[in-house]
């Protein structure tokens, strides 16, 4: 059986950066505040024309690039995001004539924060199975778009982005193995609770909004981190001492140095970007991963733990020999 193997990576970030302090003008917060509670420095946020898929087009033409692969060579795009710019078509079909790409299948996947995870893990799939040899994976959100600029509680967090790889067959991983999970019973803590089947503009709903209780979002996210990293490890009969590098979820890095911990890693071994780009929901792991291999932090042969936690809740895991 074939494997999957990453053979270029791309990301792009808004130009326009909001800092704590510029927060501070706007709420009753403080850069103290933000960056204990979170690690966050400053944020991008996109302008008011600018979407979620001119965000992804860039990134996903500097994975292509970077892989060295023609577009028309690209036999599966898998989209995650949960802020599309229409309902539909999907993203993945926008992106797909925005790429040229040839008429190859196309679809999102909608996890919140988990979505590339999740698109990952679907690409990969294909790959083993053998129905497809070049897969273009995204990771792209626009979140600030839903978010409430007087809410403190999420204001603060989130940010927009996007980032891309594009996965090859390969007779040796790659992706040793993903693992996606899912646990609806707690779509109350975080969402947006407006839609199509519910209407948009209900005054008791305040509009498209995250809401999210963020304290007990946090407990969990920590608690089932911790989980699917050791689920992860055992599947491939691996130690925690093989890992060379840990590419989290970018949500709070309280949350990464608890997994961190949990890993027995140290903190020059995990990938923080939080800081400097918040929790950018389906383009945080991405986007950590194509800073890590541009910087030339990850290295060819290293052993890499991604994972990510996110509204549903979902939450999902790979391990790759990159
Ligand atoms: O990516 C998807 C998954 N999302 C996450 O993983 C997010 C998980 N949650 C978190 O990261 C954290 O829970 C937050 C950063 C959202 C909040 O941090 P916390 O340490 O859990 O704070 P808290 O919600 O328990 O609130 C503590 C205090 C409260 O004040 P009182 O009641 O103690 O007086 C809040 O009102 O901090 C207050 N607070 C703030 N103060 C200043 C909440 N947000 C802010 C703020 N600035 N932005």
């Amino acid at each position: 059986m074939k494997k999957s193997k990453i053979i270029g990576t791309g990301s792009f970030l808004p130009e326009k950066i909001v800092t704590n302090a510029d927060l501070e003008k706007i709420l009753d917060t403080s850069d103290q505040w933000i960056r204990e509670r979170t690690g966050i420095r400053e944020r991008r946020v996109a302008h008011d024309d600018e979407t979620g898929s001119d965000m992804a087009e860039i990134a996903a033409q500097r994975a292509m690039k970077a892989a060295g692969v023609d577009p028309q060579e690209i036999g599966l795009i898998v989209v995650g995001t949960t802020t599309p710019d229409v309902v539909f078509p999907s993203s993945a079909c926008l992106l797909q004539a925005r790429l040229s790409l040839p008429d190859c299948g196309a679809m999102d996947v909608n996890a919140a924060c988990s979505g590339f995870m999740y698109a990952l893990s679907i690409a990969d799939k294909y790959i083993r199975c053998g129905d497809v040899k070049k897969a273009l994976v995204i990771g792209f959100d626009k979140l600030t778009s839903m978010l409430d600029w007087n809410d403190r509680g999420t204001a603060v967090l989130f940010a927009d982005g996007a980032g891309a790889v594009v996965l090859e067959a390969a007779d040796e991983p790659g992706i040793l193995s993903t693992h996606i999970h899912a646990a609806g019973r707690h779509s109350d803590l975080l969402g947006v609770d407006v839609g199509v089947g519910v209407g948009f503009k209900e005054e008791k709903r305040g509009g498209v909004r995250i809401k999210m209780k963020g304290n007990e979002v946090f407990k969990v996210a920590v608690r089932t981190l911790g989980r699917i990293v050791d689920e992860t490890l055992e599947h491939n009969n691996m130690d925690k001492s093989d890992l060379d590098w840990l590419i989290p979820h970018q949500a709070n890095y309280r949350i990464i140095t608890a997994t961190a911990k949990k890993l027995g890693l140290t903190m020059d071994q995990v990938v923080v970007t939080v800081d400097r780009h918040g929790n950018t929901s389906a383009a945080s792991v991405p986007l950590a991963l194509d800073e890590a291999i541009r910087s030339g932090k990850v290295k060819r042969g290293d052993l890499l733990l991604l994972e990510a936690f996110g509204g549903g809740f979902t939450w999902a895991s790979a391990l790759i020999r990159y």
